[in-house]
């Protein structure tokens, strides 16, 4: 029953124990946003906004209860609250009998079960889990109440959901960041033998944004946000309120932590003995949000490497580090291109495995889905001397691999017979495939599927689908496409990856062809073609 029905006023359900895992709770998009409360024993527990439907739902999303099992919470709401009675508690979320097996579900790409979501955050190896956090808003298919998602996985291709790991508070919402493991218990927080888990995150409020931290003892599971937050306040500084996106990782040399932090035009670097204090050192402007500062091998030569810098867009320059300033060399340059943004690397990864392995935001939704956004593949980023210099290139990581099995392949085959082979393909829902093109005859050629030019090489405006390229070899006349195709998205890794992108599917059901080789008597020279199984059970 409700307490009060105009939506003006706050709407409360009755008193509810909670004894099932989640609360299931109606969203339509035809409905406004009104904020939603609990309250356990008359306190405010946590407060989010969500649009209820107030008739038919468009979709459900739910509350994982876990940490409120046998309490007693009320619900209130201030928008049209005639949902209110349609919240209900279960063991299962609403629509878990089709999880993961809806028709625009992607298949081999990280998606979250319901809700938005946009940058990978936190990402961290330990102890033999890889950890994604992501920007998050559990209530709704689009961006709003900024939590920090989560899910571990022991092979980046299979992925397990777990709760919310950081939840908007009185101070703002949970923005992106980055986490650390403190081995050698700087900052304090240590228990016994288990060291830390240390997430750095911006907290955003209208005002503005502030970095603030939180630990964990139990690999990631739950989480104490430091009391003394924020550790950097710098609003004022930069008289601008874009201060944000922490990325902190440990500078051996100097025996000390450094933060890349996004603040106004550029990545500032800040250093700190503790994790509590922060020196500003450095700044360098041409960056926009969400860097990302490593150090790479160039060309596999342990001794002879180079820093890489990059915000949001993955534009980056090559350069060096000396623990408190990056130095360019060169730049800005882009090795991918189109739905990646805000990408990340996992740190923590172990001595014998020192990959730099990527996982970038796909700006990509899924029709008719309760989930927007998905997690590209992930990519391991080299260094490569080329005949322009010192280059990043990025391809899918060994682990993907287990989710392809080669159907087939075929050299020297006229664009015809190329053709024929691609026309046996079972399925172009999920598939990859492998081709290297030569041109002869025609100016440009490449790859549709299903009337939309997923490979578009342009040899005279030397352009990528629209965008400048030029390969190794300059006369070659060829390029090489390593094409993975899931239900809703495309990924293309150009001449072993010095140029990848990435874009929405457009299903086209009138499109005369299926997938099809086009251009004026093309060389297939190799094809290979993949089915792709699902990741989800
Ligand atoms: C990039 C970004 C970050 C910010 C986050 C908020 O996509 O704007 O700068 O922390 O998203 O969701």
């Amino acid at each position: 029953m409700l307490l009060l029905g105009s939506h003006l006023l706050l709407a409360q359900t009755h008193p509810i124990k909670i004894t099932k895992r989640y609360l299931n709770l109606p969203v339509s998009q035809n409905d406004s946003r009104g904020t939603m409360q609990f309250k356990v024993n008359g306190n405010p527990e946590r407060s989010f906004k969500i649009r209820l439907a107030s008739e038919k739902p468009d979709y459900w999303v739910f509350c994982d209860m876990v940490a409120l099992q046998g309490k007693t919470i009320e619900i209130g709401y201030d928008g049209k609250a005639d949902g209110l009675g349609k919240i209900y508690q279960d063991d299962q979320v609403a629509g878990q009998d089709s999880m993961y097996r809806e028709q625009n579900r992607p298949q081999y790409h990280f998606t979250t079960r319901r809700g938005w979501i946009n940058d990978p955050n936190g990402m961290i190896f330990y102890e033999g889990e890889y950890h994604l956090f992501y920007q998050h808003n559990p209530y709704e298919r689009e961006w709003e109440n900024m939590s920090w998602g989560h899910a571990v996985s022991k092979d980046m291709m299979h992925w397990e959901e777990l709760p919310t790991a950081l939840s908007p508070d009185n101070m703002g919402t949970m923005f992106s960041g980055s986490t650390i493991i403190d081995y050698e218990n700087t900052a304090g927080f240590n228990k016994g033998n288990t060291p830390a888990m240390v997430a750095f995150f911006t907290v955003d409020n209208p005002e503005k944004q502030v970095q603030c931290m939180a630990y964990s003892l139990d690999k990631g599971r739950t989480w104490t946000k430091y009391d003394k937050n924020p550790l950097i306040d710098s609003k004022a500084k930069w008289s601008s309120k874009d201060t944000r996106d922490p990325r902190v990782f440990w500078y051996k040399p100097g025996k000390h932590w450094v933060m890349a932090l996004n603040e106004r035009d550029g990545h500032s670097i800040y250093t700190s003995k503790n994790l509590k204090e922060w020196q500003f050192q450095s700044h360098l402007t041409g960056f926009w949000e969400c860097p990302d500062l490593f150090e790479l091998p160039v060309d596999g030569d342990k001794n002879k490497t180079k820093w890489v810098m990059y915000g949001a867009s993955a534009s980056y320059m090559i350069g060096s580090f000396d623990g408190k300033a990056f130095k360019p060399e060169s730049g800005k340059h882009y090795y991918t291109t189109g739905s990646i943004y805000a990408a990340q690397t996992f740190a923590n990864m172990p001595e014998s495995d020192p990959r730099r392995i990527q996982i970038g935001w796909g700006r990509v939704s899924h029709t008719g889905m309760p989930f927007n956004g998905m997690m590209l593949l992930p990519t391991e980023l080299r260094l490569r001397t080329t005949k322009n210099g010192v280059r990043l290139v990025s391809q899918p990581v060994k682990e993907t691999e287990q989710l392809f099995k080669k159907e087939g392949q075929w050299t020297a085959l006229s664009s015809d017979d190329a053709n024929a082979k691609l026309k046996a393909m079972q399925s172009l829902d999920q598939f990859r495939i492998k081709t290297t093109i030569k041109l002869s005859h025609a100016t440009s050629a490449g790859i549709s599927l299903l009337g939309q030019r997923i490979l578009d090489y342009d040899m005279n405006s030397n352009l990528v689908n629209g965008v400048f390229y030029s390969p190794e070899d300059m006369t070659s006349m060829e390029v090489t496409a390593d094409i993975y195709v899931d239900r809703t998205s495309v990924e293309i890794f150009i001449d072993n990856g010095a140029y990848s992108y990435s874009f929405q599917r457009k299903a086209n059901a009138d499109a005369k062809e299926g997938l099809v080789f086009w251009g004026n008597r093309i060389e297939v020279r190799n094809l290979e073609v993949f089915t792709a199984k699902s990741a989800w059970k």
